[in-house]
């Protein structure tokens, strides 16, 4: 086991490049089983997802291979169609792969996952739909057993946007027989981008990025090549990161247009953001104004970057409220952060903070990703000891190399083993 130090109070300045997003990769490389011969992935980001990702196709018979940082998936021979509960049940975006089984072998058997620290994150949305699509399903020891002889197109209405969710239809989709309307679909860039590698394979899909996706299936797939978009959560983080050092950072390789949200909360708390085409210029203000954010679905405030903004809000001016839209409990990093002296009160989905002149060093413990990201911005700001981040595992899932990118950026941070 490792953990992260932090001796806080260096203003964080010079250059960021982002990585490839892990919610993009996950369903690009899944939707690779669609079909056979060797598809390219280019800007695959190194984090533990992804390799369990690896894993699990690995036990399908897909083969991976690196080539000068270009990741090989060749699905040619898949020899199950079972994914294993010791590997569903430390990333739940396995569930990302009974869409692809079911279009290419017409059965699956995938290990339910069960809710995690973020809430209960139910899948019944995958699940009706493709019911909807013909599949016939029963729950047996923990595992759905799946299977068609056709997927069928079908008219299907979520009842909430669910970015997983849209994506496992759409790949189930693509090849089934007819037409599939997807109403009330997720919006999020990562969906688009699912969708542009979809198309490289010969799909026919229209309307992405709206809330009506429509897809006419084909008969015959072939290997794609595809570059991941840039993370937009990641990128969101050090935005924030230099707001609360009063830093002064440029952020390359992102894509500012699916930043809109946090970039428009960011300025309305005097931090200066500039975009300049694919990069981010982001400057800290001396005293930082509060603001309240609601998280929801693309192109509203994203829940992924709510921990990160809260550790900001702790050391703002004044009050502010942020409302949690998506999960019920993703507040787990409160108890943390008030280790570190912020004063948050909770009252069901809503957080009220209450902004003080500074964080305090602390041992504190990481418990989901995005909780851990928002321990570490606190950390930066910690001034007087040290802040050590345990259980790191989780930040490991979905942030590549991010205490190397924070030292580089001048922060006093490093890992050490337990
Ligand atoms: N929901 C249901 N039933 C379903 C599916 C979703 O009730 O069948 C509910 C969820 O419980 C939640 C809401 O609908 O309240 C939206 O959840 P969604 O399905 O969109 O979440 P997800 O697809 O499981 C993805 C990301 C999450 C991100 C959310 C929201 C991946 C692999 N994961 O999860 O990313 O928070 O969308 O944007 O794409 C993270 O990266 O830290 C992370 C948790």
């Amino acid at each position: 086991m490792e953990k992260i130090i932090i001796e806080g109070g260096k203003a964080l300045k010079g250059t960021v490049r982002i990585s490839g997003a892990k919610n993009a990769a996950l369903p690009i490389i899944a939707s690779c089983m669609l079909t056979g011969g060797r598809h390219r992935l280019h800007n695959i980001p190194r984090l533990r997802d992804i390799k369990t990702m690896k894993s699990i196709m690995s036990k399908l018979g897909v083969s991976f291979r690196e080539d000068h940082g270009i990741l090989e998936v060749n699905s040619d021979n898949l020899t199950s169609c079972e994914t294993p509960y010791d590997l569903v049940k430390t990333m739940r975006a396995s569930i990302l792969l009974l869409g692809p089984l079911l279009a290419r072998y017409g059965k699956a058997r995938i290990s339910l996952p069960g809710g995690c620290a973020i809430g209960a994150r139910p899948v019944n949305f995958h699940l009706k739909a493709l019911a909807d699509m013909g599949v016939d399903m029963s729950l047996e020891q923990g595992y759905i057993n799946a299977s068609v002889d056709r997927l069928t197109g079908a008219n299907i209405f979520f009842d909430l946007p669910t970015v997983t969710g849209t994506e496992n239809i759409m790949m189930a989709a693509v090849t089934a027989h007819g037409k599939t309307v997807l109403k009330n679909a997720a919006k999020e860039p990562e969906i688009l981008d699912l969708a542009n590698m979809l198309r490289k394979m010969g799909a026919d899909i229209k309307g992405d990025g709206t809330d009506t996706i429509i897809i006419h299936g084909t008969k015959r797939l072939n290997p794609a090549e595809h570059s991941v978009i840039p993370d937009r959560i990641e990128a969101g983080t050090f935005m924030i990161a230099s707001a609360m050092t009063g830093g002064d950072i440029h952020i390359e390789g992102c894509r500012p247009e699916h930043l809109s949200a946090a970039i428009k909360k960011l300025r309305s708390t005097g931090t200066f953001v500039e975009v300049n085409g694919n990069g981010l210029h982001v400057k800290g203000t001396d005293i930082i104004e509060s603001s309240d954010i609601k998280t929801m679905p693309f192109p509203g405030f994203p829940t992924d970057l709510q921990a990160q903004f809260m550790a900001l809000m702790c050391i703002a001016k004044g009050w502010s409220m942020i409302r949690e839209g998506i999960f019920e409990n993703r507040f787990i990093h409160v108890s943390e952060l008030r280790r570190m002296g912020a004063e948050i009160e909770i009252n069901g989905n809503q957080a009220l903070i209450k902004g003080r002149d500074r964080l305090l060093p602390a041992p504190v413990m990481a418990t989901d990703l995005r909780a851990s990201a928002s321990l570490i911005l606190a950390g930066l700001v910690a001034e007087g000891g040290r802040t050590e981040v345990h259980r790191i595992y989780h930040l490991d899932r979905g942030y590549e190399a991010i205490e190397k990118k924070f030292r580089n950026l001048g922060a006093a941070i490093w890992r050490e083993k337990e």
